[in-house]
């Protein structure tokens, strides 16, 4: 990890953390980590449960540990595992592995889902203190990064541990690139004379998307391989911010110009609250100007990449760009130097040079993807080809995949980031990376001053060729059949279909405890993700599905399996299956080969749009999230959570019989109209109108629709710089950034309160605080949704029901104060506990199954799911869903606006 020190402006030093930073120097302090851990496990678990399950299952880490005792557990003979001890490197890779356990004999009968399981390992973390502790920090802080682990916790050692509730912070389970170590507070302050005793618990997670299939290894034995990285941050006068150019976002320049104008620096606040307040260049420069698209506030550990725009007039042909950046805390100002290296590119007809683009996402946050122009010169403009990478590619820094790809002859080849190498399964924000990285390209091209011929440009809104490989492959099922019309040829390889069918969940602990309904509730929250439910939206896209046959990533079987569900949707439909015998998971002639070079060639230079069917099936889950089929929109489900279906069926050219299911309101395509159909709400009868902008927004369906925000997402705390709801509030934006390169701003809430209408950032909101909070009572006074709070119990109530037991927190989505395109989210919690659970909960990731509304317990630290006290969507009118007695009434969004 690189980090790159600034000291008082003065770039000092730049050093490898984890092999440079003086640890044991004079004066300072010193950590030191026990490589031997104590080692728990495996217990059944599916892909996400960890989110839900204490990370220390089933340990309760406010007892004692019993190193003697056995739990049970289905993996071992005789059902019952003991600890055991595994030592990590001197790097801090530690292998885990129970060779014990008769895998074998499990896969047999229980498939690959019984390959994943759960793991708690906890070894000792020393602090030592300085040797000359008078001028030094009292309260250092650590950096820990955690790489393929999901959790970790710190516990003091040798205290009384009845009243502990862990704090756990995120891991990066992923591996993503780029990644910054978490900087955090150690739960007691160490002693100035003796050495301070931690443990250090980690939640170690065998998922099979992660860490692969044993038998590739022709080994039986699944191993999970962690690592752990833990320096200390000495909290200093001098050290109070520093730039992070890992996470610099930079576009290369072509004839001088920069190839986007968007531009982002990574700042890195150690402690204060620092604003970043202006830039300019080191030395003027009269061809190119930058300046903040707005000021940037950093939160005490935080990071943020500061948007700069790039403005130029003339060529710029420098090597480097040095400029400066005023940050101001309270009455302390103080300047960022940096030093930029550009890159510049002169592309050529016909060599397939990949170019780095920047854009702001959301027109906001800096951004960046690859670019190739096509290699021959034509007369007209043609569709471009979108590319979607596979889990772990990093399009910014590796260039095998585009080189993978098939020749772009008559198009631009967009190679999307979709945010980072995993993103979120190119659904939500990494779906609006795709789109918005072709409206960039699209308007870069319109701009004259590259100077190539006007061939080269692409139309808005243009329909685009989709391909991908393994979660590219899913995200070119997805992107296709949620925008078909946008869509004229989809190349899915070693796709699979969705989630759930990769490794199946059926290993969950929470199977054996939770009422079907809850479950089915709960998992409602996948629907929108599912590839093969809107499968019936792609009977008219010309697709050819391709897939190793002897992958052992992604079994042949998804391919096998979307294929003939599209052909029982329709037999005619135009979907080649092309299945190389032999193949595994990756070849490099997946899609460098002729069949599939045709089929570019063939789409990308007729750009011919397919004839529709006579009748088809549009089916929609979140209508927030998708695209018209032949210009027919679903706009509004009636009960959100639910797929919504409309069948239209041409009996000639003037008739067409229209049957929708769980709709609301849909529009007919332009050319019939347009009109909208929706239901009268008191009647219940159909009615016709011109379309109308809705004033109040969408009800999501799910808590993972935050991440689709408009803008900067906003963290609202009810204390300023301390307590557990700043820590939440400073763990989501971590996540948020280190997953999904989503920005966020923190704030308090007194300064929330006095927000309006005018001044609140466009951007979805997220509140965490206790239910007495007053912004929290404000907004829930208004009734918009059936969750209030009562100020003189300081409890909860939704609907009829009221939440005061310790240990429970609610999280549920809200409209937001004053913008009908954000959303809010509130976290509120009874004690610190309910509000650890909601902060594991918090969706960062696919397939974590939480709807619109979840009120979390003490239970599921045990029972994982099945300690879900309540669950349910929020509808909107005519919602009518009855859960069963411990889901909550649906509630609804109310149409009344602030
Ligand atoms: C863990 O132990 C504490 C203290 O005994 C207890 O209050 C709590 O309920 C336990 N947690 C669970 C999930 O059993
Ligand atoms: C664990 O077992 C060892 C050896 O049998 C014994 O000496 C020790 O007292 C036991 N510890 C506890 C906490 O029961
Ligand atoms: C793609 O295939 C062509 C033809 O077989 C070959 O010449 C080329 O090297 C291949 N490209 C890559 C990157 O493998
Ligand atoms: C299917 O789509 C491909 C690619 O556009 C096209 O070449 C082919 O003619 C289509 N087949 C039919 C039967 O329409
Ligand atoms: C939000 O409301 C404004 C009018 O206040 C309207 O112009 C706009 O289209 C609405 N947006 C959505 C997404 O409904």
């Amino acid at each position: 990890m690189w980090v790159t020190v600034a000291i008082h402006g003065l770039l000092l030093a730049s050093v490898m953390a984890s092999e440079q930073v003086p640890f044991g120097r004079q004066g300072l302090w010193k950590v030191e980590l026990d490589s031997v851990w104590d080692l728990l496990g495996p217990f059944p678990i599916h892909a996400r449960e960890h989110h839900l399950l204490s990370p220390a299952f089933p340990l309760n880490l406010s007892h004692p540990i019993d190193y003697n005792r056995s739990w049970p557990s289905s993996y071992a003979d005789g059902g019952l595992v003991r600890w055991s001890q595994v030592t990590s490197s001197r790097h801090g890779d530690i292998e885990i592995s129970f060779p014990h356990v008769r895998w074998k004999a499990l896969r047999s009968t229980e498939g690959w889902a019984a390959l994943q399981h759960h793991a708690v390992i906890r070894t000792t973390l020393t602090l030592h203190p300085p040797s000359n502790p008078g001028s030094v920090d009292r309260t250092p802080r650590i950096h820990v990064h955690l790489k393929q682990g999901s959790f970790f916790a710190l516990r003091p050692q040798g205290v009384d541990h009845s009243s502990f509730i862990p704090v756990w912070y995120p891991g990066n389970i992923y591996d993503l690139e780029r990644a910054l170590p978490l900087l955090i507070d150690l739960p007691v302050f160490p002693s100035l004379t003796e050495p301070t005793k931690y443990e250090i618990f980690v939640s170690a997670d065998y998922e099979l998307r992660l860490f692969g299939d044993p038998l590739v290894h022709q080994k039986d034995i699944p191993v999970q391989k962690l690592s752990i990285q833990i320096d200390i941050q000495e909290v200093q006068q001098f050290l109070s911010f520093v730039h992070q150019p890992s996470q610099d976002i930079v576009p290369d320049f072509w004839g001088g110009y920069a190839f986007g104008y968007a531009m982002g620096i990574g700042i890195q606040s150690i402690t204060k609250w620092w604003t970043a307040t202006d830039i300019k260049l080191k030395i003027d420069n009269p061809s190119i100007r930058l300046r903040l698209l707005y000021q940037v506030r950093i939160a005490p550990s935080q990071m943020r990449v500061v948007p700069i725009v790039i403005e130029q007039t003339s060529p710029f042909r420098g090597e480097l760009l040095e400029f400066e950046i005023s940050l101001r805390a309270g009455e302390e100002y103080e300047i960022l130097f940096a030093s930029i290296p550009i890159k510049h590119q002169s592309l050529q007809i016909g060599e397939r040079q990949a170019i780095k683009c920047s854009f702001f996402l959301a027109g906001s946050s800096p951004s960046a993807f690859m670019a190739k122009p096509p290699t021959t010169i034509t007369s007209t403009q043609h569709p471009p080809i979108i590319a979607l990478h596979g889990a772990g590619v990093d399009v910014l820094s590796q260039s095998f995949w585009s080189e993978s790809l098939p020749n772009n002859k008559f198009s631009w080849l967009i190679v999307a980031s979709g945010r980072t190498s995993w993103g979120l399964d190119w659904h939500g924000p990494s779906a609006r990376d795709v789109w918005e990285s072709l409206d960039a390209l699209t308007t870069l091209l319109e701009k004259a001053v590259y100077g190539f011929s006007g061939s080269w440009g692409l139309a808005r809104n243009t329909r685009v060729l989709m391909m991908g490989h393994s979660n590219g492959g899913q995200g070119t099922w997805y992107l296709s059949s949620r925008f078909p019309d946008r869509i004229l040829g989809a190349i899915p390889a070693a796709a699979y279909i969705k989630s759930q069918a990769y490794v199946p969940l059926t290993m969950a602990r929470s199977g054996h405890f939770i009422d079907p309904v809850l479950r089915s509730i709960l998992e409602s929250a996948l629907t929108s993700d599912d590839n093969d439910l809107h499968i019936s939206n792609l009977v008219d896209t010309p697709i050819l599905a391709i897939h190793g046959g002897d992958d052992e990533n992604v079994p042949v079987w998804h391919s096998r399996e979307a294929f003939a569900t599209l052909k029982s949707w329709s037999p005619s439909a135009n979907i080649s299956f092309r299945e190389d015998p032999g193949q595994g998971h990756w070849y490099p002639n997946v899609l460098n080969n002729s069949e599939v070079q045709d089929f570019v060639d063939d789409v990308t230079y007729s750009s011919r749009i397919s004839i529709p069917s006579q009748s088809f099936t549009l089916t929609v889950t979140a209508p927030q999230d998708c695209g018209s089929l032949h210009g027919w929109r679903i706009n509004q489900v009636t009960i959100p959570g639910r797929f919504g279906r409309l069948q239209v069926t041409w009996v000639d050219d003037s008739k067409v019989i229209v049957e929708p299911s769980n709709i609301l309101s849909f529009t007919v395509p332009q050319s019939h109209g347009p009109f909208e159909f929706s239901v009268e709400s008191v009647s219940g009868k159909w009615e016709m109108r011109k379309p109308q902008p809705s004033m109040t927004s969408q009800p999501p369906g799910r808590i993972q629709s935050i991440l689709s925000s408009p803008g900067p997402i906003t963290i609202i705390t009810s204390r300023k710089s301390s307590g557990n709801d700043h820590s939440a509030a400073l763990r989501l934006a971590y996540v948020l950034q280190l997953y999904h390169r989503l920005d966020s701003e923190i704030i308090a809430e007194d300064e929330a309160h006095t927000r309006t209408a005018g001044t609140w950032p466009t951007g979805n909101i997220i509140f965490i605080g206790p239910p007495r909070s007053p912004f929290a009572t404000d907004i829930l006074g208004q009734r918009r949704t059936s969750a209030r709070t009562i100020n003189h119990d300081s409890t909860i109530h939704f609907g009829t029901r009221k939440f005061q037991k310790p240990g429970q927190a609610l999280m549920f989505s809200h409209p937001h104060p004053t913008q009908n395109n954000s959303l809010m989210l509130f976290i509120l919690y009874n004690d610190d506990s309910g509000l650890e659970r909601a902060v594991r909960v918090f969706p960062f990731r696919t397939g974590v199954a939480v709807p619109d509304c979840v009120i979390v317990g003490a239970m599921m630290d045990t029972l994982g799911a099945a300690g879900i006290e309540g669950a349910g969507c929020v509808g909107q009118r005519l919602a009518v869903k009855r859960g069963h007695d411990l889901v909550s009434p649906l509630t609804r969004f109310s149409k009344r606006g602030p």
